[in-house]
């Protein structure tokens, strides 16, 4: 295949102003954003299937592909619409290529390769988690690597050094489950809606902190989490109550449980602090909306003279803002250049 795409991507680094047009979709939201220099989101627009996939419990794959490519051609005009531009005035045009669901990314991946190849602008892959850090360049407009990032979202839980906007590296991450799979399992239990983690942060604060539920002693040492033994806990607390016909509060489990995990989270953040010298740290992705993991992170960090950022709320969830954000930074530093033989990934690395 010609490989056309890469000499306006080159030509592109060095233009004073960047106007991105971003593609989302690899779970259930399908998002398209347009985003000029990084910073400032012109469009942001989302189509959530969450009242679709509530009826299930949980994301049912081929029914968020389908979904997706209902959605997403409305979305391309909404938000080019919204910015107030013509597909002309779009330099290039950025696309969530992994990690996620196969099906729901290459809707996506290939609406992006279209319109890439209509209008003739370069593509961009973008790596989701690296999305979720930009987040918060969006909300905090000065923000500057270096600093430590939380990743906290349904699919990962780590601790990454961001030494510059394109350079990542793995200080810890978890051995087992994600911490938003545990929430959103924990609240599956429950009898809870889907999502899991809001329905948990709501019902928490009515809870009282009364049940031992702990996380594995065995990483104590290191910056790794597991999440999945704690998880067990909650399920098989419930189950045994329910056998053995006795009352329990929701809400103190909830509370009990959110406690544990974001006493977990925050003791390992401020510690990576401490270890890197880093005083800032970044939170990214959903579970980063969660209300006490907000104050228990910014108390540390100010307890140890550092400060911790979030994302605004409504970034904290998959948009595609954050990856127009992202995608500005890949093309400063000449990374993430795309031809029309890309291809979705389920699994990335970092
Ligand atoms: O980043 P995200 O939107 O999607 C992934 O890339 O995974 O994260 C979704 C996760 C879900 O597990 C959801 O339950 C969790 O974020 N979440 C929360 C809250 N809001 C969303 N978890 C705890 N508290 C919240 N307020
Ligand atoms: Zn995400």
């Amino acid at each position: 295949m010609k490989k056309y795409l890469a000499t306006e991507f080159n030509n592109l680094r060095s233009k004073q102003d960047l106007i991105i047009l971003a593609i989302e979709s690899s779970c259930d939201e399908t998002a398209v954003s347009v985003v000029k220099n990084g910073r400032e989101v012109l469009s942001n627009i989302i189509s959530s299937q969450i009242d679709i996939h509530r009826r299930f419990g949980g994301v049912v794959p081929e029914i968020a592909s389908r979904n997706h490519l209902m959605a997403i051609s409305n979305l391309y005009e909404e938000a080019l619409k919204q910015a107030n531009i013509s597909p002309k005035s779009i330099d290039a045009i950025a696309v969530t290529y992994g990690a996620g669901l196969m099906g729901a990314l290459l809707v996506g991946v290939n609406f992006a390769k279209g319109l890439s190849y209509s209008l003739q602008k370069p593509l961009i892959a973008v790596n989701h988690v690296h999305g979720h850090i930009a987040s918060n360049y969006i909300t905090h407009k000065d923000l500057k690597p270096p600093f430590l990032c939380l990743m906290v979202s349904g699919g990962h839980t780590a601790i990454l050094k961001v030494s510059d906007y394109t350079k990542f590296k793995m200080l810890g991450s978890t051995v087992d489950d994600a911490v938003g799979e545990a929430f959103d399992k924990v609240a599956r239990v429950l009898s809870l809606p889907y999502p899991g983690g809001p329905e948990i942060d709501k019902l928490a604060k009515s809870g009282r902190n009364n049940i031992k539920f702990t996380v594995s002693n065995s990483l104590k040492s290191t910056l790794n989490f597991s999440f999945s033994g704690i998880k067990t806990a909650v399920i098989n607390y419930v189950h045994n109550k329910t056998q053995k016909n006795e009352k329990f509060e929701k809400a103190d489990i909830a509370r009990s449980f959110e406690e544990c995990v974001t006493d977990e989270l925050t003791s390992k953040v401020t510690r990576a602090m401490e270890m890197t010298k880093l005083k800032k740290v970044v939170v990214a992705g959903g579970v980063g909306a969660n209300s006490m993991l907000q104050e228990k992170l910014k108390a540390g960090a100010k307890k140890i003279g550092g400060e911790a950022y979030f994302p605004e709320l409504k970034y904290c969830t998959d948009n595609a803002a954050m990856i127009g954000s992202i995608a500005y930074y890949y093309l400063r530093k000449g990374t993430g250049k795309a031809e029309l033989d890309l291809t979705a990934r389920p699994t990335i690395e970092l």
